[in-house]
């Protein structure tokens, strides 16, 4: 079982988790935090048993107590407009420290997905908070496959980091969202100063990243070529057309699929 006590032993944080929460089971940490009142910004909130998770689209985000990190965290940003960069900030600090536990590649699907090979290990969940008819907060939510071993079928999309790790030990999971916490506080704090600076870590680690594909939109797509050209400084993708246009879909519903066959990013 989680044990806080060893995470805040890790925890070197100024913001960031000061102070933090912890609950051996919970609806949803991204519903509790929304619910309340007067918390600070930093504020975390951590559970090993989430009963009725909740992932993008309203999918369910199922639960495996002792084995997945699932914690969400208030953040009230200069311009709270900007959720999906919040969201690359957080995918790419995610990312930058579960890289050190692996040297499968760690990327980050656009928008909020974090992948180890063609695993899906992680997703992110930004929702914000209103108070008399404005945001009061953004809740970032992030759920990580940490330890578990067992998957239904090698065709699952699904993985987890202990599947890529070097060590042949369950992975620390305190020590985990420690290192975690410690580099969203470094990478928020970042971003507030030169919001420039963001783009290009997490363009490095998004899939398809410089290369030539398809856009399916809304679950569809015709033969149309792009060039994926990164986010913009929204954090929405932009492409290159084949008529050398450069175009912005400001939609979730947009994916790209890269080409098959290997793909030199830039
Ligand atoms: C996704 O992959 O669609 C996003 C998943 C986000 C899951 C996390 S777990 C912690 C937080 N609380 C929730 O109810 N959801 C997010």
């Amino acid at each position: 079982m989680f044990d806080p006590d060893r995470f805040i032993a890790w925890l070197t944080t100024k913001w960031v988790a000061r102070p933090f929460h912890f609950f051996r089971e919970l609806p949803s940490t991204n519903s509790w935090l929304k619910s309340s009142s007067d918390l600070e910004t930093g504020t975390v909130v951590i559970t090993d048993n989430q009963v009725t998770g909740r992932g993008q689209y309203d999918r369910k985000w199922v639960s495996e107590p002792g084995q997945k990190l699932m914690f969400s965290v208030v953040l009230r940003p200069g311009n709270p407009k900007q959720m999906h960069t919040i969201t690359l900030v957080a995918a790419t600090a995610c990312a930058e420290v579960l890289q050190t536990y692996t040297s499968s590649r760690i990327c980050i699907k656009w928008p909020n997905d974090i992948y180890c090979e063609s695993k899906k290990i992680g997703g992110i969940l930004v929702e914000s908070s209103f108070l008399g008819g404005k945001i009061d907060k953004l809740v970032l939510g992030i759920g990580l496959n940490v330890n578990q071993t067992l998957y239904a079928d090698d065709l699952s999309t699904a993985g987890s980091l202990r599947l890529f790790s070097e060590s042949q030990n369950p992975i620390e999971r305190e020590k985990l969202l420690a290192k975690i916490l410690i580099e969203l506080e470094r990478r928020l704090d970042i971003w507030e100063m030169r919001p420039e600076s963001v783009r290009m870590d997490a363009n490095r680690r998004l899939i398809g990243f410089g290369c030539y594909g398809t856009i399916e939109k809304n679950g569809s797509s015709n033969s149309d070529r792009y060039k994926f050209m990164g986010v913009n400084h929204d954090g929405f993708p932009t492409f290159l057309t084949a008529d050398a246009d450069i175009v912005t879909f400001r939609s979730d519903q947009v994916r790209f699929v890269p080409d098959k066959g290997p793909c030199d990013p830039m």
